[in-house]
């Protein structure tokens, strides 16, 4: 028993502390044993002798509860300490968030203008019609308003088709000269690999004296333009229609995929449309009661340019939130 006893003491893990109940409390243990000797004893000596084993019994009871409590908070604190992380040290593994490449396609764009000079302009995203149409030589019912589609409300307000409203705004509280630009989201109810209707534009607008802004100028800023974010590219500039130029064109950007031999991203062309442009319609100056002055302006489409750019297949992705995808622009 004394036996039994040093090693209950000097025991070192819940483990083997359990084995030692086992034999101490077992059915085949210390005490069953010495219970099993009360049968054989009678009168003083048995109600003596059982005395003596349930008062040992409680002690050793006591004794292994007590070591049983003393191993496990010892256990824990060694668990604790084995698993500690130190909150201190300094580790690159963190999450760390970047802009969304529509955001930075935009800011490249914004700086580019903004380096020349340009302002940049804001406006509303629920426009009405004046600014949005009819100001810029769209009156209602002309086929060309079929070229955007639109999101109306039911009191006439729209979400803008386009961020060419912001030229009649910015010219309606200014007086020429005027060099802006104006980047921001637009809205048409478009979805499909190239279309979200939500998506970003950047529209820029030049004005100054009569017959000092002339589409030469409009060529060279923007082949410029398209070199800073393309790499070297070559531009040509396609004859189009736009209510709110005259005369309009599309631009084009040689394919920076197949370097102009033609592949599926420029349908065998050769060449990629990035942007609309043109000289403004005397009907735009007449709308904000310029008069005397020439000007150019021009819109692109910053999704356009990211998908280019980044070769990104489907537009909706970039919508998505997906972390897979966004991660790979940090
Ligand atoms: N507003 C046109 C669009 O959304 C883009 C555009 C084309 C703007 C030609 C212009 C321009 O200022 O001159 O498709």
């Amino acid at each position: 028993m004394e036996a039994l006893e040093r090693s209950i003491q000097e025991c070192a893990n819940i483990k083997e502390l359990e084995k030692l109940r086992v034999e101490v409390f077992g059915k085949k243990g210390y005490f069953a044993a010495e219970f099993a000797k009360l049968k054989e004893l009678k009168g003083d000596q048995r109600i003596s002798f059982a005395a003596k084993v349930n008062e040992d019994k409680e002690r050793f009871t006591d004794l292994i509860n007590s070591k049983k409590e003393f191993l496990e908070t010892k256990e824990t604190k060694e668990a604790l300490k084995k698993d500690a992380v130190d909150v201190t040290l300094y580790t690159n593994a963190s999450n760390v968030g970047a802009l969304h490449p529509v955001m930075s396609t935009m800011d490249r764009v914004i700086e580019y203008f903004a380096s020349l000079n340009f302002s940049v302009e804001d406006g509303p995203l629920v426009e009405d019609d004046f600014h949005n149409f009819e100001a810029l030589n769209l009156p209602k019912f002309h086929p060309a308003r079929d070229m955007q589609d639109t999101f109306y409300f039911k009191d006439g307000a729209l979400l803008r088709t386009h961020t060419s409203p912001v030229q009649v705004r910015t010219m309606l509280s200014q007086k020429p000269p005027i060099r802006m630009i104006c980047p921001g989201s637009v809205f048409r109810p478009d979805l499909d690999l190239t279309h979200t209707p939500m998506f970003h534009q950047v529209e820029g607008l030049v004005v100054d004296k009569k017959g000092a802004v002339s589409f030469a100028n409009l060529k060279s800023i923007l082949e410029e333009f398209l070199k800073h974010m393309f790499g070297d590219v070559k531009v040509r500039f396609r004859p189009s229609f736009f209510p709110f130029t005259e005369p309009s064109a599309e631009v084009d950007i040689s394919c920076i995929f197949c370097h102009g031999d033609g592949c599926r991203v420029c349908k065998n062309t050769g060449w990629l449309e990035v942007l609309g442009c043109g000289t403004v319609d005397p009907n735009v100056f007449k709308a904000v009661g310029y008069k005397d002055v020439s000007g150019y302006a021009f819109g692109l489409g910053i999704e356009r340019f990211t998908m280019l750019l980044c070769g990104v297949p489907d537009l909706r992705s970039l919508f998505e939130g997906d972390l897979r995808l966004l991660e790979q622009f940090r």
